[in-house]
């Protein structure tokens, strides 16, 4: 399967974002304060010229950091269902790390859904702090890497 990776804007990963992190909730829904900010990034993986997977990065320090260093949030990581567990997420969301050790930043941190740990996991992101609920989405572990 021939994919290709780019920079998109936050409008384009709006359909992604409904089907599989909105599911039955209004399109504004889709829309997150974060993509205001100007020096957020969102990456998109299509496949047959169809955007199937998406990621949004946001600078945000990672709240059990001690120092000051640069450090990334990750939110909007998904791929649409038809098209799942066949290594696109981890082919986009190393894209993404690739972009981040450019950047020089040095930790990228999210709040995982829990279903969503394991992926992380196999990514060798780590675990940190007790799980925590997020209404009406679920239960979250925070996650980060060292980049
Ligand atoms: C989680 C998600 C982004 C993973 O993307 P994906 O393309 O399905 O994952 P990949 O095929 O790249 O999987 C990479 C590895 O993680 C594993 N994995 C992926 N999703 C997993 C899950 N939910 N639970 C356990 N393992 C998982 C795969 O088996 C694979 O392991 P392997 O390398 O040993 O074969 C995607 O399934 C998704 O969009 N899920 C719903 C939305 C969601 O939960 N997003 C995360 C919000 S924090």
């Amino acid at each position: 399967m021939k994919e290709l990776i780019k920079e998109v804007s936050a409008k384009e990963c709006f359909p992604v974002r409904h089907a599989v992190l909105r599911k039955g909730r209004p399109l504004s829904s889709c829309a997150f304060e974060d993509d205001q900010n100007e020096y957020c990034f969102h990456l998109g993986l299509f496949v047959k010229s169809e955007i199937v997977a998406i990621a949004s990065f946001i600078p945000r320090k990672f709240p059990e950091q001690k120092t000051v260093q640069p450090s990334y949030q990750l939110r909007g990581m998904a791929v649409l269902e038809s098209h799942q567990g066949r290594g696109l997420g981890g082919k986009l969301l190393g894209y993404g790390l690739d972009l981040l050790k450019e950047k020089e930043a040095s930790i990228l941190w999210m709040n995982a859904r829990i279903g969503a740990v394991e992926f992380y996991q196999k990514l060798q992101f780590s675990s940190i702090g007790d799980l925590f609920d997020i209404p009406p989405i679920g239960i979250h572990q925070r996650m980060y890497k060292v980049l």
